[in-house]
């Protein structure tokens, strides 16, 4: 079993190819949270991986409630692992997971960190097309490793040091407390094609009058609906303008 979360495709297509190499079932967090499905039935020797995206130096709101509402039978010989991409740093996110999942009664046996292509639109601009299409191609050589590794229930990368500890404790805070819509807005260009009330995977955006409207005061600010927008008429405040797009190619 593979649960996986993903704004922008990069935790998704990384779901996939681990999907790929070991088999077992892939699950989208935010879908199974719709449809409130917690409960999941494993069996001895099973793998079951956690995919998604470090957001602030911690967990998506959306996993972290996830795992704190799944219902598992546990048993000793899972090997339960978590593979989170980033975009450099995911600070400590290894030890937020152990702490979640052992609340749960699940041992996290194998933590690894992937990075890909930053999508932060909020705070700075992406990488141009080339830079992200070169960023990709150098995370399959990390990518196959951390297959292999999960294929023979192998290791976790270090463990985070004390800064890093300091720095998600700093942070993510600034990102829960936070999250907030009314800076979003989609421009002129928009062509009324729903894909963006479609995608949000907080349930967030509606349509009104051909034009979408963030009715949450406060959502996961995945980025799907900014990055995906196919004319890229999503904005939040003023800074997004002329700043870059970026859609990993398994959502295109
Ligand atoms: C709200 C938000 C916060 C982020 N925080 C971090 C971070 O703390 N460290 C990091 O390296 N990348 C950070 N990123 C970048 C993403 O983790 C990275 O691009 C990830 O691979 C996106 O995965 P996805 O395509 O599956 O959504 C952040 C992105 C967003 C949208
Ligand atoms: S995705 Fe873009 S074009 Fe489509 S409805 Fe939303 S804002 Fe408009
Ligand atoms: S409104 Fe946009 S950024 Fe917020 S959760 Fe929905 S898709 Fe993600």
């Amino acid at each position: 079993m593979i649960f996986y979360f993903s704004g922008t495709g990069n935790s998704l297509y990384a779901a996939e190819r681990i999907r790929e190499q070991i088999g077992g079932r892939v699950i989208d967090m935010a879908e199974a949270m719709e449809k409130s499905q917690y409960r999941y039935e494993i069996e001895a020797g099973d793998r079951i991986g956690f995919v998604f995206p470090a957001y602030y130096y911690g967990l998506p709101t959306i996993v972290k409630e996830f795992i704190g509402k799944i219902e598992m039978n546990t048993t000793d010989s899972v090997h339960v692992y978590s593979v989170v991409t980033c975009g450099a740093n995911y600070g400590a996110v290894d030890r937020v997971m152990k702490k979640l999942l052992k609340e749960k009664g699940l041992n996290l046996s194998a933590f690894y960190g992937l990075p890909m292509v930053d999508n932060f639109i909020f705070g700075y601009d992406l990488q141009n097309k080339v830079e992200q299409e070169q960023t990709l191609k150098n995370a399959e050589g990390r990518l196959r490793a951390i297959m292999k590794s999960i294929s023979v229930n192998g290791k976790s990368d270090k463990p985070s040091t004390f800064f890093e500890r300091m720095l998600t404790g700093a942070v993510y805070p600034i990102y829960e407390k936070g999250r907030k819509t009314r800076k979003f807005y989609a421009d002129n260009r928009c062509i009324s094609c729903n894909l963006c009330e479609e995608i949000c995977p907080a349930k967030a955006i509606e349509m009104v009058d051909g034009r979408p409207k963030w009715i949450k005061e406060q959502c996961i600010h995945c980025v799907a609906c900014i990055n995906r927008c196919p004319v890229e008429a999503i904005q939040y405040g003023q800074s997004t303008k002329k700043r870059n797009r970026y859609v990993h190619p398994i959502l295109k």
